[in-house]
């Protein structure tokens, strides 16, 4: 194991302590208020959502969106969620394969569906935002994955403008997997998928509603959930190789992933495969993954350290800090098994920094008085959304560098549809090995520049803040790639 990490320190100064104890009573006291109905759910067995696997090329599902009651942190909760469950299923599927989802809306608004990360058409019955699925509707997605699909975790939500944060905030996500292909498949003893949400609940167990002042800094929910439930224990033998896949869908809140007393060790994030390598703690903005391969040697706790996201009023004193939070136990116990097989090497990545560039262009994130309802204002380039506007028209087959420019006090985590994008500038610019996220976190008033091919597809789509909040409020512009 590892010396005392400056991680350490930060816990036993402030509120960390508590967590330390790891004993049923420490987190009980640590939760305080709302601990009645959480710490009777700490101490279970992750639960791991029903998984869907595709066969003969293709995965047939039916998602139902509904209003359900459903146990949420050990308590019963009415959220909204996909078939029975929060999250909702994992659909599983490989490079080459056609996922073919019907959309059911049971729900009393209108939603859609998007599935995040994938590299699919955005035309059509495709990944197509522009959809709108009624109440009592249903719509047959068919999403068709290139042979040469990047291995990896992906997501699915919801994605109609105006209501995006209100829906995933209630519970509307699950995941999907990518399969590896043979040869890069990593040793592992056991693989698990951890969709970290965030959700606040009144005493009713309902969704609580949130003010204009949440939405402005972009809601965090009071509970932080590992698959709907609070704090669950994942259970290992000395020695096993665990491969954990985690989704950060929380609305709004950022994740800084550390297991402590142990690095981690990274094999992705987002669709950008590495050759594994040890961090102390990697930074998950809304909408990122992460895949970790963790060594089970002692019990020990995953948990998010404190991320600084800004300040939504200029001048008005009042960060906004994503809290630490203890997300769940790792418990080793039972007889040690043998190493594991040493992970193969991993195809080199594919690497803009040498490509000709055909346009640069300049994208600015800017916050305002004087939004809708005389709020702030969120904007791209001084405009609100606009679904009948194409921002940005890049010639198919082409590389452009995008320069994202935040001229606001806050962080905003810019994300674009269908193209994932190289990060080239600051430290991810100087890596050995090139750095690929769909998910791009902009600090505030920065820029950073990424690169991107627009090839494989044609069509319109969107880029946005992942704050889903921001989203809705207007950052959020229209790209059509032809
Ligand atoms: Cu995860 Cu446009 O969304
Ligand atoms: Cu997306
Ligand atoms: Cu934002």
């Amino acid at each position: 194991m590892r010396p005392i990490s400056r991680r350490r320190t930060l816990q036993l100064g402030g509120l960390g302590v508590a967590g330390t104890v790891v004993g049923g009573a420490g987190l009980a006291q640590q939760l305080g208020s709302r601990a009645t109905s959480v710490a009777a759910s700490t101490g279970v067995p992750l639960r791991e959502p029903q998984v869907l696997r595709s066969s003969d090329g293709e995965l047939r599902v039916t998602l139902q969106a509904a209003e359900q009651r459903l146990e949420v942190a050990g308590a019963s909760a009415t959220v909204l969620g996909y078939n029975d469950g929060l999250p909702g299923p994992t659909l599983h599927v490989r490079p080459g394969d056609v996922l073919r989802v019907r959309l059911q809306n049971r729900l009393a608004r209108a939603t859609n569906l998007h599935v995040h990360g994938l590299v699919v058409s955005p035309e059509g019955n495709g990944d197509n935002v522009f959809v709108s699925v009624d109440p009592g509707e249903s719509f047959d997605y068919a999403y068709r994955l290139p042979d040469d699909h990047p291995p990896g975790t992906y997501w699915y939500h919801p994605h109609l403008h105006g209501s995006v944060a209100d829906q995933v905030f209630a519970g509307l996500y699950g995941a999907i997997v990518v399969a590896d292909g043979g040869e890069v498949a990593v040793p592992s003893a056991r693989e698990r998928v951890l969709v970290v949400s965030d959700i606040t609940l009144d005493g009713g167990g309902r969704v609580r509603s949130v003010s204009a002042m949440d939405r402005m800094a972009g809601r965090e929910g009071e509970l932080v959930l590992v698959n709907g439930q609070a704090r669950p224990v994942l259970s290992a033998r000395p020695g096993e190789r665990e491969r954990w896949r985690v989704v950060n869908a929380c609305t709004s809140r950022y994740l800084r992933l550390a297991v402590d007393g142990q690095p981690l060790s990274l094999l992705a994030v987002d669709s950008g495969r590495l050759t594994p390598r040890d961090v102390d703690d990697v930074v998950l903005a809304p909408g990122n993954r992460a895949d970790l391969l963790v060594a089970a040697s002692t019990n020990t706790v995953l948990r998010t350290l404190p991320v600084d996201r800004g300040t939504p009023m200029m001048g008005a004193g009042g960060g906004v800090t994503s809290p630490e939070e203890v997300l769940a136990r790792l418990e080793v116990s039972g007889g040690a098994v043998d190493d594991p097989a040493p992970v193969p090497p991993q195809p080199e990545p594919r690497d803009l920094r040498g490509a000709d560039v055909a346009a640069r262009r300049e994208l600015v994130f800017s916050m305002g008085m004087g939004g809708m309802g005389g709020g702030m204002s969120f904007a791209i380039d001084g405009r609100e959304f606009d679904a009948d506007r194409v921002d940005q028209a890049p010639a198919a087959g082409t590389v452009e560098e995008w320069t994202l420019t935040n001229t606001s006090p806050m962080n905003h985590p810019v994300h674009l549809h269908v193209w994932p994008m190289q990060v080239v500038s600051g430290a991810a610019g100087d890596e050995a090995e090139p750095t690929w996220r769909d998910v791009v976190d902009v600090p505030a008033r920065s820029r950073v520049q990424v690169r991107i091919a627009f090839d494989g597809f044609t069509g319109r789509t969107v880029y946005h803040c992942h704050v889903l909040d921001h989203e809705d409020a207007g950052m959020m512009g229209v790209v059509e790639v032809g």
